[in-house]
C-alpha cells in the first residue's frame, strides 16, 4: 500500500511526462482524457483508506475523469468510493438518458447513496415531459423506502401529466408499501379515474395475495369479447400468439386499419406502424393498446374544438396558421375552420384511439394481435 501512495504522490507532484512511463497502451480511448488523470484514479482506487478531501489536485483529477468517462466500470466505481456531490447533475443526466438501462438504474441507485435524490425529485416534477417520466421511473427502480413519500404527491398533482402519474403508479407498484398506498387511495375513491388502468395491472398481479384480492373488490381490467376476463399486463406478455391470425385481426375485427397504416395500406389518422415492434416492448404494446391515453405519441395529441355556432370537433391538429386551423377526425377526415369562427380550441389529456378497442376481441385474439404488431420490424439492408 506505501507503495502506492508514493506514486501517486510521485504523479500529483511530477509532470505531465511521466505518466508515459506508465503507459500501459490504452491510455488514449477517449480524446479528452488525460492519461494522467487515468493513472490517478486507477492509483486511488488501490488505496483502501484515501481521502479524496486531503488532495486537491487529485480530487481534480477525479472530477475530470469523470466527466470525461460517463458510464464506465471506473466511473460507478469511483462515485461509488467517493461520492463527489460535484458530479450529481451530470449522473442525473447520465441516469435520466439510460433510464431504462442496467447503467441508468447504478447511476439513480447511487444517486440515493450520495443523498442527491432530490436532483431526481425535481426532474420529477419538472416541466421537461420525458426527463419527469425517465426520473419517476429511476426514482421507483432505485428508492426503496423513499419511493411513496417521494412519489405520492404527483398521483394527486394537477400540474404532473396523465404520462408522468401513470409512470409514478407503475413506480409505486415495485414496493409492498407502494402497492397498499395506491390500494389505499383506490379504495378511499381518491384515484384518478385515469390511472385505474395502470393500478388495476400492478395491484392485481402482486405477489401479495390479500392486495391482490382486496383491489379485485374495487379494480377491473377491461371486459374483452367473450367476456372473460382480461388478463393483466404482466400476464399477457407471458403468452405468444399467432401473428398470421393477429394480421387479420388487425385488418378486421381490430379495426386498426381504419386509423393505421402498416406498409403502405391503411389510413393516416394515428401513427405508420410499420415498424412498430422495433419501437415499442411488448408490454408497451399492450398498453398502448388498452390504455392508449397512457402514452400519447409525440404529434399525435387530441384537439378538441368549438366554433361559434355550436360545432364540436375533435381530432389531430394537421396544421394551425393565422387564418384557418384543420383537425383530423378519428374518421381520417380533415376539418378546416376559420380562425374567426373558433370559439374554443384545447388540447385534450385523451388519445384519439378509442379506450375500448379489446372488446371486439378474446383474449387469444389480443395475443396474436400483438405478436403480429410485434414482428413489424425495421428491415435491416442484410435481412431485406
Ligand atoms: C380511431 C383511430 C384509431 C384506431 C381505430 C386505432 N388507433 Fe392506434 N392510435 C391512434 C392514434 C391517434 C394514436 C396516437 C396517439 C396515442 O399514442 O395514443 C395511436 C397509437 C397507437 C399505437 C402507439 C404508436 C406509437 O408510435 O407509439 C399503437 C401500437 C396502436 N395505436 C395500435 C393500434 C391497434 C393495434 C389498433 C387496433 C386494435 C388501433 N391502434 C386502432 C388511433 C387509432
Amino acid at each position: 500500500m506505501k507503495t502506492i501512495s508514493f506514486i501517486l504522490t510521485i504523479i500529483l507532484t511530477c509532470g505531465f511526462g511521466l505518466a508515459g512511463a506508465f503507459d500501459s497502451g490504452n491510455f488514449c480511448q477517449s480524446q479528452e482524457l488525460d492519461p494522467k488523470d487515468k493513472l490517478i484514479v486507477e492509483t486511488v482506487l488501490r488505496l483502501k483508506d484515501f481521502d479524496i478531501e486531503t488532495s486537491a489536485p487529485a480530487k481534480a483529477a477525479i472530477l475530470r475523469y469523470l466527466r470525461s468517462q460517463p458510464g464506465s466500470e471506473q466511473y460507478f466505481k469511483l462515485i461509488e468510493r467517493f461520492k463527489p456531490v460535484e458530479v450529481a447533475d451530470e449522473l442525473a443526466r447520465f441516469s435520466l438518458d439510460h433510464a431504462d438501462q442496467t447503467s441508468g438504474v447504478r447511476g439513480a441507485v447511487l444517486l440515493f447513496a450520495m443523498q442527491q435524490e432530490q436532483t431526481l425529485l425535481a426532474l420529477a416534477n419538472g416541466e421537461n415531459q420525458v426527463d419527469a417520466v425517465s426520473a419517476v421511473k429511476l426514482i421507483g427502480h432505485a428508492g426503496g423506502t423513499k419511493i411513496v413519500p417521494m412519489l405520492l404527491p404527483l398521483l394527486t398533482d394537477s400540474k404532473a401529466t396523465a404520462e408522468t402519474r401513470t409512470a409514478a403508479v407503475a413506480a409505486l407498484g415495485r414496493s409492498s408499501d407502494g402497492q397498499e398506498t395506491v390500494l389505499g387511495l383506490v379504495t378511499q375513491g381518491k384515484l384518478a379515474d385515469e390511472l385505474r388502468f395502470a393500478a388495476a395491472n400492478i395491484l392485481l398481479s402482486s405477489e401479495n395475495d390479500s392486495i391482490a384480492e382486496m383491489a379485485s373488490k374495487h379494480l377491473q381490467l377491461p371486459a374483452t369479447a367473450n367476456r372473460d376476463p382480461l388478463p393483466t399486463v404482466t400476464e399477457l406478455v407471458k403468452r405468444t400468439g399467432n401473428a398470421n391470425a393477429g394480421k387479420m385481426i388487425f385488418r378486421s375485427t381490430g379495426t386498426c386499419l381504419k386509423c393505421h397504416k402498416v406498409l403502405g395500406d391503411g389510413t393516416a389518422v394515428g401513427p405508420d406502424l410499420s415498424e412498430i415492434g422495433s419501437k415499442l416492448s411488448r408490454d408497451a404494446m399492450y398498453v398502448s393498446i388498452l390504455d392508449p391515453s397512457q402514452a400519447i405519441s409525440h404529434n399525435y395529441e387530441t384537439y378538441a374544438l368549438i366554433t361559434d355556432e355550436g360545432t364540436q370537433i375533435s381530432g389531430l391538429l394537421i396544421s394551425e396558421t393565422d387564418e384557418a386551423v384543420t383537425l383530423r377526425t378519428s374518421e381520417g377526415i380533415d376539418k378546416t375552420v376559420k380562425q374567426d369562427t373558433i370559439e374554443d380550441l384545447k388540447k385534450q389529456s385523451s388519445s384519439l384511439m378509442p379506450q375500448d378497442l379489446q372488446k371486439s376481441m378474446t383474449v387469444e385474439q389480443l395475443v396474436d394481435l400483438v405478436e403480429y404488431l410485434m414482428t413489424l420490424r425495421t428491415v435491416t439492408p442484410a435481412t431485406r
